[in-house]
C-alpha cells in the first residue's frame, strides 16, 4: 500500500529517500515518485516500475536536494499511471510551489476539485490527492505549517501528508489523520515516514505521530500540534526496526521462505511462555479477563480466518461465547453492543484502517477491554488497545501472509486457555498437556513441510484449473477458507471454501469431472461425516484432493488423491493443515508464473477503507 518518506537535511536527501522507499516496497505498490527543492526550484522523477528504475531515472537527471519527499502509490482514484504517481505539484508542472505527497483517501475530493477548478487549477491526474496540492497552494499564506493546519481543516476522510514549499527551501510539513505517519528525528536533520522501518539505518529515533497531529520539520527543529491546534508534546521513543528485507537464502520467493520459517517463528512466539497466566496479554489482563463474558473479535482477510478459528477454541475450551465480525462491516453495523465483551483485533500489521477503525467503533459503544493479537509492537493497534501479544513472526514480506496467520493462532490458542484457567475449566494437567503440544508444534509443521515434493505434483493439475472448492468441516472450516484465498491471492484461480455440510444446499452443482475439490480431512469427530460429503462430491465425477491424517482412512483411487499429514494433531490440527495448504497455493501460482511475493493489485498493509 502507499508509503511516504520526506527528509530535510544538510546533505544529499535522495540517497535516503529512495531507500526508504525500497524499505517500503514489500507493502506493494503500483508507481513511486520523488521530488526534491533543487536551486530555488521544484524538481520530480515518476515511474510506474520499480524503485530501482525510479532511482535510475534520478541518476540520469543528476537529481540531488537537501529537501524532499518520495511515496510508492498503490492505486484507488485513478489508474495506475505515471500522470496519477505521486508527488504531486501545485499549480502545475512547470510553475510547480507545492509538492505533495498523500496516503489515504480524500471523501470530499469532488467538492473540492470543482471549487478548485474554479478558481483556475487545471487538474493533471484523476486522484484525490492533487485536490490537497491544489488545496494548500490556494490557501498559502507565507507560513506553510500554519497553510498545512487550516487546509486540513477542509479535508474528510484518512490523510497522511507530506509537502513543502518552493519559497520555504529548509522545511517540511505533514499531517496525519486516520492513516499512520512517524517523524524520524536525526542530528540537525529531521524526516518523516509512514513507517519507521523506512528509515532504518537513518535514525532509531522515532515519534509516533497521534491522529489530527501536524508536524513542522526544519533542519534542528521538530514541532508539532494537536488537532486543536495546540502544541503537542510526543514522546521520542528507540526503536529497533528491522534494517532490510531478509536475504531470500535458498528459497526462490519471500512467501516459499516464510512458509519454512514456521517452525522457528512459531518457537519465538512461544519462548518465554512457561505456564498459562492471563499475564502474557499485558499488565492488568487478569482483572480485564476476570471482567468479560465474552469475545467479540474483529479482523480483516487471513487474520479474520484466524479469528473465525480462534471461535471453535475459545468456545469449546474456555466455554465464552464469541463473536467474529469482518472489521470493514462491523464499524458500519448497527448492533447490539455488549460492555463486558473482551474486544479482540487481529492484525499482522496493526496499521489496517478497516480493523483500527472497528476498534474504535467498538470502543465508542462502550467496550474498553480491548486486546490486540498483533505482529508489529509499535504499531498503532497495540497502542491503541489496553492488552496485547505480540506474535514474533518477523517482517512478512510477501504479500499473502503465511506465517503470521500461523503465530497468530498460537496467540489465539494462548489466549484460549488463558481464558479457560480464568474460567475454571483448565486443569493443571490439561494446561501441562496443552503446553507440551505446543511446544512440539515446530517438528510437527516440519513433517508437513517435508511433503512439498507431493504437494509440487498436485500443484502441476492445478496450474491448469480456472476454479477449485475447498471443503473443511468445524475448526478446519476456516482453513479451508484460508486456503481458498491464498489460491486465490497468487495463483488467480478462482477459488470458495465451504463448510463441507453445506456443499449439497447448493455449491454441489459446480461440481463436474472439471472441478478440482480440496478437503482438509482430519482424523476428528466429524470425519465419518466429511467423507459422507466426500461421496457426493465423487458421485458427480469431482476430483478430490484430501489432505488427510495419517490415520483418517482415506485411501487414493479414482477420482481420489490423497496426502497424509504425518500425525493427528488434536486442537491444534489446524496449524499443520494450513501450511499444505499455503504450499499448494504457492506451487501452483510458481507453475502458473505469477508474481507470487507482489501479486496484482493487492498491498501489503492495506491503510486505506
Ligand atoms: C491475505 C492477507 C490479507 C490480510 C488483511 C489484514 O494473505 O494477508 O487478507 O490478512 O489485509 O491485514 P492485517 O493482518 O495486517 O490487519
Amino acid at each position: 500500500m502507499c508509503g511516504i518518506v520526506g527528509a530535510v537535511a544538510q546533505r544529499n536527501i535522495t540517497p535516503i529517500l529512495l531507500e526508504g522507499l525500497k524499505r517500503l516496497e514489500y507493502r506493494g505498490y503500483d508507481s513511486c515518485g520523488v521530488a526534491l527543492h533543487v536551486d530555488g526550484q521544484l524538481q520530480r522523477s515518476r515511474s510506474t516500475s520499480r524503485v530501482t528504475d525510479l532511482e535510475q531515472q534520478i541518476e540520469e537527471a543528476h537529481l540531488k536536494g537537501f529537501t524532499g519527499i518520495a511515496h510508492t502509490r498503490w492505486a484507488t482514484h485513478g489508474a495506475p499511471a505515471s500522470h496519477n504517481a505521486h508527488p504531486h505539484f501545485s499549480p502545475s508542472a512547470d510553475l510547480a510551489r507545492i509538492a505533495l505527497v498523500h496516503n489515504g483517501i480524500i471523501e470530499n475530493h469532488d467538492e473540492l476539485r470543482a471549487e478548485l477548478t474554479a478558481l483556475g487549477y487545471v487538474f493533471q491526474s484523476q486522484t484525490d490527492t492533487e485536490v490537497i496540492a491544489h488545496l494548500v497552494d490556494d490557501m498559502y499564506n507565507g507560513d506553510l505549517f500554519d497553510t498545512v493546519q487550516q487546509a486540513v481543516k477542509r479535508l474528510t476522510g484518512a490523510y497522511a501528508i507530506a509537502v513543502f514549499h518552493r519559497e520555504e527551501p529548509h522545511r517540511v510539513v505533514a499531517a496525519r489523520q486516520g492513516s499512520p505517519l512517524i517523524v524520524g528525528v536525526g542530528q540537525g536533520e529531521n524526516f518523516v515516514a509512514s513507517d519507521a522501518m523506512a528509515l532504518a539505518g537513518t535514525t532509531d529515533q522515532i515519534i509516533y505521530l497521534e491522529e489530527g497531529d501536524v508536524v513542522d520539520l526544519q533542519l534542528g527543529r521538530v514541532w508539532i500540534v494537536d488537532s486543536n491546534g495546540k502544541p503537542a508534546q510526543r514522546d521520542v521513543k528507540t526503536v529497533q526496526a528491522h534494517t532490510g528485507a531478509a536475504e531470500l537464502g535458498p528459497y526462490r520467493h519471500y512467501m516459499q521462505k516464510e512458509i519454512f520459517e514456521q517452525p522457528r517463528v512459531i518457537g519465538d512466539t512461544l519462548e518465554g511462555v512457561t505456564g498459562i497466566m492471563p499475564e502474557l496479554f499485558g499488565d492488568g489482563a487478569y482483572n480485564v479477563f476476570k471482567q468479560i463474558d465474552r469475545v467479540l473479535i474483529l479482523a480483516c482477510g487471513t487474520s479474520y480466518y484466524s479469528g473465525l478459528t480462534a471461535k471453535y477454541w475459545i468456545e469449546s475450551v474456555a466455554r465464552i461465547p464469541v463473536n467474529v465480525e469482518i472489521a470493514s462491516e462491523y464499524r458500519y453495523r448497527d448492533s447490539v453492543p455488549h460492555p463486558n465483551s473482551l474486544v479482540v483485533t487481529i492484525s499482522q500489521s496493526g496499521e489496517t484502517a478497516d480493523t483500527l477503525a472497528a476498534l474504535k467503533h467498538a470502543r465508542s459503544l462502550g467496550m474498553e477491554h480491548t486486546l490486540t493479537i498483533c505482529n508489529v509492537a509499535t504499531s498503532a493497534m497495540v497502542r491503541e488497545c489496553k492488552l496485547a501479544y505480540i506474535t514474533r513472526a518477523g517482517v512478512e514480506v510477501g504479500v499473502a501472509s503465511t506465517k503470521a496467520f500461523t503465530t497468530q493462532l498460537a496467540g489465539l490458542f494462548l489466549l484460549t486457555l488463558a481464558l479457560a484457567q480464568i474460567n475454571g475449566r483448565l486443569t493443571d494437567a490439561e494446561e501441562a498437556e496443552h503446553l507440551k503440544s505446543m511446544r512440539h508444534l515446530p517438528v510437527a509443521i516440519a513433517s508437513v513441510l517435508a511433503l512439498e515434493p507431493q504437494i509440487i505434483a498436485w500443484a502441476e493439475d492445478f496450474a491448469r484449473k480456472e476454479n477449485a472448492l475447498f471443503l473443511g468441516r468445524g475448526m478446519h472450516y476456516p482453513i479451508a477458507l484460508e486456503g481458498a484465498l491464498k489460491l486465490k491471492e497468487i495463483s488467480y484461480i478462482h477459488a470458495e471454501a465451504y463448510p463441507a455440510g453445506e456443499l449439497k444446499h447448493g455449491p454441489l452443482a459446480l461440481v463436474t469431472e472439471e472441478m478440482p475439490v480440496v478437503t482438509v480431512a482430519p482424523n476428528d469427530a466429524l470425519i465419518e461425516k466429511l467423507k459422507s460429503n466426500m461421496q457426493e462430491v465423487r458421485a458427480r465425477g469431482g476430483q478430490l484432493y484430501v489432505f488427510a491424517d495419517v490415520d483418517s482412512r482415506i485411501t487414493s483411487g479414482e477420482g481420489v488423491h490423497v496426502i497424509r499429514l504425518p500425525e493427528h494433531y488434536g486442537l491444534l490440527s489446524p496449524i499443520l493443515h494450513v501450511v499444505s495448504l499455503q504450499l499448494l497455493a504457492y506451487h501452483t501460482a510458481v507453475a502458473r508464473g505469477t508474481d507470487v511475493d507482489k501479486p496484482r493489485n493487492l498491498a501489503k498493509s492495506v491503510t486505506v477503507e
